[in-house]
């Protein structure tokens, strides 16, 4: 037949538009997209009448299990991840690699990346993958070690079509100076690399630790007490102001707090070209609801938020006596205070935000063998400092944004939410119009068609629950969620992967993906000022 699937009678969302269409797929790409397209033609019919179709959504920032464990030991394989990520409506990610600093030479950064993909080639992929890699450590820190970078970032370009790199400004082992910030960012300017910067003062965090230790306050909760909000805000500046030394773009990943997104936006005003990523849990999530406040509430014998609404998430008996249940919502940034989280919708309106990425990096509450609480092993007695960073969200970022954002407008309508969630990340990562889109004859029809409002069939989920997920991870943060919609199909490249809750196995037919150069992320040609060295080649002078 002329259409391998055809979804029909759907309300199109796109970062632009919004009406009514059919959709027609063939060979796993879209092909046509008009009223009136014949069912006849079409070997399977979705039909979508009253619901969204919009592009798959686009994570962008996720942490799964990957050969140098860098992170520790993240609950989910790419296996695991990227069947999460259908279950919630998107369809591809892009997923951290780490550099191998037991590699030298031009082709060390590329040698790290291949290592990954000879690890997921192993593994039933449901989505689509591409890959950032994690830097944190410069081979020749001097002007030679500038041309070693060049040419390691080149021919993972070439190789790989990797076009990012993050660098640390925080966590011991893998926060790196300003000197190698203003190095790495040379390096990328002159190969349209994208620099992802996580911004936090390290050094500021170590010496809040300490105060906090000679108290003995080392529970969960002071994990977020030791990282203030000044501490991100100090780290974005900074950032700021080496990009635009070195003149370039630079895009603030996990932004969380409202002095980062006033530095960021008061940048963007005066044209710098700065980018950002927030994530769900910091529009949704706050220390009330996840820091172990009852366990605060008990040591002090008084609620120092007495006159606030109870938290949102609803506790069971058993979790309101575990002492550590705040340990789930450990990450970096941390969980906000709820007054943060209005600042956090409005820049995602306003386009302070180009994009919403998970920051899935999900680890296992209870240990799997000894059934004990896994970060008081190896006698590590539950100090936060020793607890993983990172919280799963990969299958529950859109559907969020769908319910919380969209319906019940916090986010200003349908085009937003596709905009930062399926086209921005395109855009921004090399990705566009291959994905992110519904270009006819152009994009890959990966697409999630939603529920229509009314909709009464039993399928459909009405609350969050880890088992929803399909993740490797023993919890939610946001178990209990009210859910008003839900991915009803959720299509890669044009086969149905996901369907009214059950996983189609033998449809996953997900691949590493190559990407091109951010369409956002473009420095400009010439250097703005005299000092600066001349590109290499002789290409441009200053
Ligand atoms: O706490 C977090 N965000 N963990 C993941 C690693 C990172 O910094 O993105
Ligand atoms: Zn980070
Ligand atoms: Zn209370
Ligand atoms: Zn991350």
């Amino acid at each position: 037949s002329t259409y391998d699937l055809l979804i029909k009678n759907g309300t199109v969302v796109t970062a632009s538009d919004i009406y009514p269409a059919d959709i027609a797929i063939r060979n796993g790409k879209v092909i046509l997209v008009g009223q009136d397209l014949d069912t006849a033609l079409a070997e399977e019919v979705i039909d979508a009448e009253g619901a969204y179709v919009t592009p798959g959504g686009i994570d962008a920032h996720v942490h799964v299990d990957e050969p140098l464990k860098l992170l520790g030991p993240v609950a989910d394989t790419m296996e695991e991840a990227t069947m999460s990520a259908v279950a919630g409506g998107t369809t591809t990610v892009i997923t951290f690699a780490t550099q191998d600093k037991t590699k030298t030479g031009p082709e060390a950064l590329s040698d790290s990346v291949k290592a990954d993909i000879e690890l997921y080639e192993t593994q039933k992929l449901y989505c689509d993958y591409a890959l950032h890699l994690i830097l944190f450590h410069i081979e020749k820190p001097s002007i030679s070690g500038t041309k070693l970078l060049d040419s390691q970032l080149a021919s993972m370009y070439e190789n790989y079509g990797v076009t990012s790199v993050k660098v640390f400004m925080t966590y011991p082992g893998l926060q790196i100076s300003d000197y190698d910030i203003l190095t790495t960012m040379q390096a990328t300017r002159k190969n349209g690399f994208t620099t992802m910067v996580h911004a936090e003062n390290g050094d500021m965090v170590k010496w809040m630790i300490e105060q906090l230790e000679e108290q003995n306050m080392t529970s969960p909760y002071f994990h977020g007490v030791s990282r203030p909000t000044i501490v991100e805000g100090e780290a974005t500046n900074r950032a700021i102001v080496l990009a635009k030394m070195m003149d370039t773009p630079i895009l603030f990943v996990h932004v969380s707090s409202p002095e980062a997104i006033d530095t960021i936006r008061s940048a963007q005003t005066k044209g710098l070209k700065v980018y950002a990523e927030t994530c769900p849990q910091y529009a949704l999530l706050s220390d009330i609801d996840t820091k172990c406040h009852h366990e605060l509430e008990q040591q002090q014998s008084t609620c120092s938020d007495a006159n606030k609404s109870e938290p949102r998430v609803k506790l069971t008996a058993k979790e309101i006596d575990d002492k550590f249940i705040g340990a789930k919502a450990i990450c970096s940034p941390p969980i906000r205070p709820e007054h943060c989280q209005e600042s956090v919708w409005k820049a995602m309106n306003n386009g302070t935000f180009t994009i919403v990425g998970s920051d899935h990096c999900a680890y296992n509450y209870y240990d799997k063998t000894s059934g004990k609480l896994d970060a008081f092993k190896d006698n590590k007695n539950g100090e936060f400092k020793y607890i993983p960073n990172g919280m799963p969200g990969v299958c529950t970022r859109m559907p969020l944004l769908f319910d919380y954002g969209v319906l019940q407008g916090k986010l200003a309508n349908m085009t937003k939410f596709v905009e930062l969630q399926c086209t921005n990340p395109a855009k921004l990562y090399g990705l566009y119009p291959k994905k992110g889109s519904i270009l006819p004859g152009v994009s890959d029809a990966d697409l999630v068609v939603w529920y229509p409002p009314n909709y009464k069939g039993g399928k459909k989920p009405k609350t969050v629950t880890n088992d929803l997920l399909v993740h490797g991870c023993d919890y939610t943060p946001y178990e209990g969620f009210e859910i008003n919609n839900w991915p009803r199909f959720t299509i890669v490249k044009g086969s149905i992967v996901y369907k009214e809750g059950e996983i189609i196995k033998e449809n996953a037919k997900g691949t590493y993906v190559k990407r091109g150069k951010s369409q956002l992320c473009t420095a400009n040609d010439e250097w703005v000022t005299e000092w600066r060295p001349q590109y290499l080649n002789g290409q441009k002078s200053g």
